[in-house]
């Protein structure tokens, strides 16, 4: 079957699951599907295809699509039984490490593709029709994937942008390594592009995605200096596009935060003093059982260079509690670091074994009730390190990035540079501008903040 043919009146819904690259290439996703005559569903009743984007990061993740599978066994069975149609599609990490298991599993699987493949969904739909049997993708291509995708449709004005992906780290706990593969950078020249094309549609702030962000190298354009840039030097070029006025990127590696970087964190104004650098543990021995490559004290001392940069940086981090041979020794090492570092946001988890990673097969696996009982305590601590950040804001001018409307009537909900959400009296009219805030309280969630009198103008 041709694309012509299959381009009639559709609904796709899909569910996205885990980190912010996932929901990027959903989007991507619906890019390619909507020229085929694919709306968007809200939900998945009445959707012709259902696609779970799925991530297997952790155990919990991964048995949720097992679980989702579940549900939509039954819908498609209700609605075959009215002569209806419903595809589903199984994309993301889950599909990658998990292809033949899913086919086998969930026998109402249509087809299973993994995240090097979108691009070719369209052909892939066609096949599908035609042979009306399984179709299982999940061949590595990366090079490919990026040129073909369809450029995105986006709504607000902040929006992702995947500059890298995959990993070479192979941290013993992770299956990024291999769901993802190795670390790709995309090109200058499509990266330019695509922040042209999505400041065209209104985007005022772009996150640079990547598994490693920072691990980006790339060559320099014609005519301009350095022969091999990293991400400072792409983020100062980004900069320089008419439209742009903030810069994010996440998620990157200790091990990869170069002068260059730190110095463009220091200068570039339009790059926000805000840093996801997780360090996952605080005990020497944790690190290199981890395969991290790195020591506490090089994390320190890397966090103290960035801060005499950039002296308003906000730090955020990721933490895994019960790693195997992890005493509580060594968790206490972990408190220590939160206490000393302070950080304005983190996510912690306990750690989950993960078929087919070295540290699944350690000895000293930590008992459940024991990470529980470390996660219980980190928490306590990083969520009183987030609510005293944002209590430090009080009586702070901000400048706030209007991003969508509040719950309530002439209410926006706009983002300071460290990513809290400030809920405004504002006009509509305003949204998609950056505007001067002061900022009145906190909410557990986010911050109470009032227009100044100049708010408009703000930059
Ligand atoms: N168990 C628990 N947490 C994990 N992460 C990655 N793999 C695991 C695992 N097996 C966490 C790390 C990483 C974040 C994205 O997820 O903290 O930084
Ligand atoms: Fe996973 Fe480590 Fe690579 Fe991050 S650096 S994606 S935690 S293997």
């Amino acid at each position: 079957m041709s694309t012509e043919r299959l381009k009639q009146e559709r609904s796709v819904f899909i569910r996205t699951y885990g980190c912010q690259m996932n929901v990027y290439d959903s989007e991507r996703m619906i890019g390619l599907l909507k020229p085929l005559g694919y709306d968007v569903a809200p939900t998945p009743d009445d959707a012709d295809l259902v696609i779970l984007n799925t991530c297997h990061i952790r155990e919990k993740a991964a048995e949720k699509v097992y679980s989702d599978l579940g549900r939509l066994k039954r819908l498609k069975a209700a609605k075959q039984k009215t002569g209806g149609e419903m595809s589903i599609i199984v994309a993301g990490c889950v599909a990658q490490a998990e292809g033949a298991e899913i086919t086998a599993r969930a026998p109402q699987v249509d087809m299973v593709i993994g995240p090097q493949a979108y691009h070719r969904l369209p052909e892939l739909l066609a096949r599908a029709a035609r042979e009306r049997g399984d179709v299982l993708e999940t061949d590595f291509a990366v090079e490919e994937k990026f040129d073909r995708l369809a450029a995105r449709i986006v709504d607000g004005p902040s929006a992702f942008l995947t500059i890298q992906e995959g990993c070479d780290k192979f941290c013993t706990f992770c299956v990024v390594p291999y769901t993802r593969g190795p670390e790709v950078s995309r090109g200058v020249d499509a990266i330019v592009a695509e922040a042209r094309s999505l400041t065209a549609q209104g985007v005022r702030e772009i996150t640079l995605l990547g598994q490693n962000v920072n691990a980006w190298r790339g060559a320099s354009p014609a005519g301009e200096v350095g022969d091999i840039w990293g991400l400072g030097e792409l983020c100062r070029h980004l900069a320089l596009i008419d439209g742009i006025e903030r810069i994010r990127f996440t998620t990157s590696h200790a091990r990869d935060m170069d002068d260059g970087l730190i110095a463009a964190l220091g200068e570039e104004e339009k790059l926000m003093p805000y840093l996801h650098l997780p360090v996952q543990a605080g005990s020497d021995k944790i690190l290199k059982a981890m395969n991290r490559g790195h020591t506490v004290d090089h994390y320190r001392k890397l966090i103290a260079r960035i801060r005499a940069a950039r002296p308003d940086i906000a730090i955020s981090g990721d933490f895994i509690v019960g790693f195997p041979s992890e005493t509580s020794e060594d968790f206490e090492g972990t408190l220590a670091l939160v206490e000393e570092i302070g950080y304005a946001s983190a996510y912690s988890f306990k750690y989950s074994r993960r078929p087919g990673t070295p540290g699944a097969a350690m000895p000293k696996q930590v008992a459940e009730d024991e990470k529980e009982a470390r996660l219980a305590r980190l928490l306590v601590l990083l969520e009183g390190q987030r609510a005293d950040f944002n209590r430090a804001m009080i009586g702070k001018i901000m400048p706030i990035l209007l991003e969508k409307r509040g719950r309530h009537e002439g209410q926006l909900v706009g983002r300071t540079p460290y990513l809290q959400s400030v809920h405004v009296k504002a006009p509509e009219s305003m949204l998609g501008l950056i505007a001067s805030a002061h900022i009145e309280g906190v909410t557990p969630n986010a911050l109470a903040g009032r227009l100044t009198t100049d708010g408009e103008a703000a930059a």
